[in-house]
């Protein structure tokens, strides 16, 4: 057995930290000798490969003829590219590829050979593998002999495969152009030029060594104490979304938050993506005229990297139910309700006695419950039903809009409070100017009472939500216990200026804790992401919750923006 020294791993590290990817720009005409090549695909025969199956094919491609039809390919293919990359304007002047500039190429395929391969039967994706790891072992070998590679992946593999008189058994893997180089550069090229950053070793590894990984250190206190989240760190969670519609959506620029003439959907299809990944009822992303899309995006992201134990949905008046599972919903049968300006027309008591009835029967089987909400023209009712309530809250409530469309909505909220003017009842003025998740989520922490921790995922919404609890609570000689009970939200709600959550949380008789995460898109490109940092759509089905989720279970700001950043291509 050969025993290597410490000096030999020095050289393989350093061999493995030199290695570069090398671009056209950097190789000679000075050509590679065969004894060269031959060490080279030598390496390539000496990889791992499952069930010692051996699976590459190694083609030297040195016909000029196919290299420039390889070329012509690759052309096109960067051509088509190019749109994927639209939003960033580098990419059309990066050089990604070698193959004018070397005169020899080797395409590496896998040899699909049939039948059962040790190791391959439950992965089939291992013989592939193999094939990268003969890749990486001849790109080190070459790298140790100053010689340098470059992988061109911007081509059709079956174009290549044809070009390359193959058949359909192979399967390219990668296309290398192979030559002596100029200089090998010191760190990547797509580092140094700003196209990605170099991710650290704690964003990519994590130890299972029974601590929780997560911490609050990127939730900020808005009001009340950490306490609350200490416990929760590790932890799983619930995830449930209540879903409804008001027919205040339907006043033409009030809210943004659907598509035009589809607002009704909105709920129907965020249930659908958080809990499916995936539309069924209709395939339209539901996003905003400037294309913001829904936050259900971020709480989905953040299930795929940390998922939630369960995902349910509660229907509150919806003109369509998502689909779903029968245990992924909950019906309750409660129509949506109508607009506020001419009279929602709910029976509150009774949508507010199924909440209680909801909360004090409802099981949680994860160690906590998150509360989220999907309410088109949510914030307009939630203003309409505080002020009817009597708190004075005029300016404090946000919207998915940067700069509240004013008068809109402030015609729409006075023409709502005049129909309950000189009212007492309180059910009789939420039934007019309020909407189902108001008042059946207020009546769901009554009858939950604390019995698990309960985290209300959203804005100055949830905020309301605690409001009509606090009256209802108030007008039935009620108590809410509110030390299992916090609110979470996100950055974009919390520093507002043209809100003031925490001027309504003060307004509560007991006693809140309430956060937000200092969640952001910085490390994005795409320009939908970046609205939201400069303050439009906010927050809903529960974004400021899940990203709390995600924080508390180790996950990092920039993981969880690169995952919303992947579901819009
Ligand atoms: C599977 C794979 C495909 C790649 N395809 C391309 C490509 O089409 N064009 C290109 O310029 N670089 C390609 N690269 C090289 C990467 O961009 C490069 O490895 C990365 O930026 C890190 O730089 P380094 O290899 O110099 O360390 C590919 C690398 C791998 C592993």
């Amino acid at each position: 057995m050969k025993h290597f020294t410490q000096t030999d791993q020095a050289i393989l590290e350093h061999i493995i930290k030199a290695r570069r990817d090398v671009r056209g720009h950097h190789f000679t005409q000075e050509r590679v000798s065969n004894k060269e090549l031959e060490r080279i695909l030598d390496a390539g025969h000496h990889a791992p490969s499952v069930g010692y199956s051996q699976p590459w094919k190694f083609v030297v491609v040195q016909d000029k003829s196919v290299q420039d039809a390889v070329y012509e390919n690759f052309k096109q293919s960067f051509k088509k590219s190019k749109k994927r990359f639209k939003h960033r304007a580098s990419y059309a002047s990066l050089k990604l590829e070698a193959l004018k500039e070397t005169s020899l190429h080797i395409a590496v395929f896998y040899h699909h050979q049939g039948g059962s391969i040790l190791g391959q039967t439950s992965q089939a994706d291992t013989g592939r593998y193999s094939v990268a790891a003969a890749i990486q072992n001849m790109w080190l070998m070459a790298r140790a002999m100053n010689i340098g590679i470059g992988w061109v992946s911007i081509l059709k593999p079956k174009r290549v495969r044809k070009l390359l008189g193959l058949g359909e058994a192979y399967e390219l893997v990668g296309y290398l152009c192979v030559g002596k180089v100029k200089t090998f550069l010191d760190e990547p090229e797509l580092k140094t030029k700003g196209w990605q950053k170099q991710k650290s070793r704690s964003q990519t590894v994590s130890f299972l060594n029974g601590t929780p990984k997560g911490s609050t250190k990127h939730i900020k206190t808005i009001v009340g104490s950490k306490a609350f989240l200490k416990p929760l760190v590790g932890k799983k969670a619930t995830f449930m979304v209540a879903l409804s519609h008001t027919q205040t959506a339907n006043i033409e620029g009030i809210t943004q938050a659907g598509l035009k003439g589809l607002m009704h959907l909105t709920p129907t299809l965020d249930a659908e993506l958080l809990t499916l990944g995936k539309l069924k009822t209709l395939k339209k992303l539901p996003k905003t005229a400037k294309g913001i899309p829904t936050p259900a995006l971020i709480s989905r992201a953040v299930h795929l990297l940390s998922p939630y134990g369960r995902i349910e949905s509660l229907d509150l008046g919806l003109l369509k139910a998502p689909k779903l599972k029968t245990k992924q919903l909950h019906s309750f049968n409660i129509a949506p309700s109508g607009r506020i300006d001419k009279g929602a027309n709910i029976n509150a008591l009774e949508v507010f006695e199924k909440g209680v009835a909801f909360g004090r029967s409802y099981e949680c089987r994860d160690d906590y419950l998150i509360l989220a909400e999907s309410v088109p023209s949510g914030t307009t009712t939630a203003t309409a039903t505080a002020l009817a309530l009597g708190y004075d809250a005029k300016k404090l409530f946000s919207s998915s809009f940067k700069e509240v469309p004013n008068s809109l909505r402030q015609r729409t909220i006075a023409n709502a409070l005049k129909r309950v003017e000189g009212k007492s009842d309180l059910f009789e003025i939420l039934g007019e100017v309020s909407d189902n998740m108001l008042i059946f989520n207020a009546g769901f922490i009554l009858g939950v009472e604390g019995r698990f921790p309960l985290v209300l995922a959203g804005g100055t919404q949830m905020a309301c939500v605690l409001l009509v609890a606090n009256s209802l609570a108030r007008y039935m000689g009620a108590e809410v216990k509110s030390n299992n009970l916090a609110l979470c939200t996100t950055k974009w709600v919390a520093l507002d200026p043209h809100s003031d959550i925490k001027a309504l949380l003060s307004m509560l008789d007991f006693p809140m804790n309430a956060y937000y995460t200092n969640f952001h898109f910085g490390s994005c490109f795409k320009p939908a992401l970046k609205r939201y940092d400069k303050g439009e759509a906010k927050e809903g089905v529960g974004a400021g919750g899940a990203l709390m989720y995600g924080y508390l279970n180790g996950l990092s700001t920039q993981e969880m923006a690169r995952q919303v950043e992947g579901f819009l291509g």
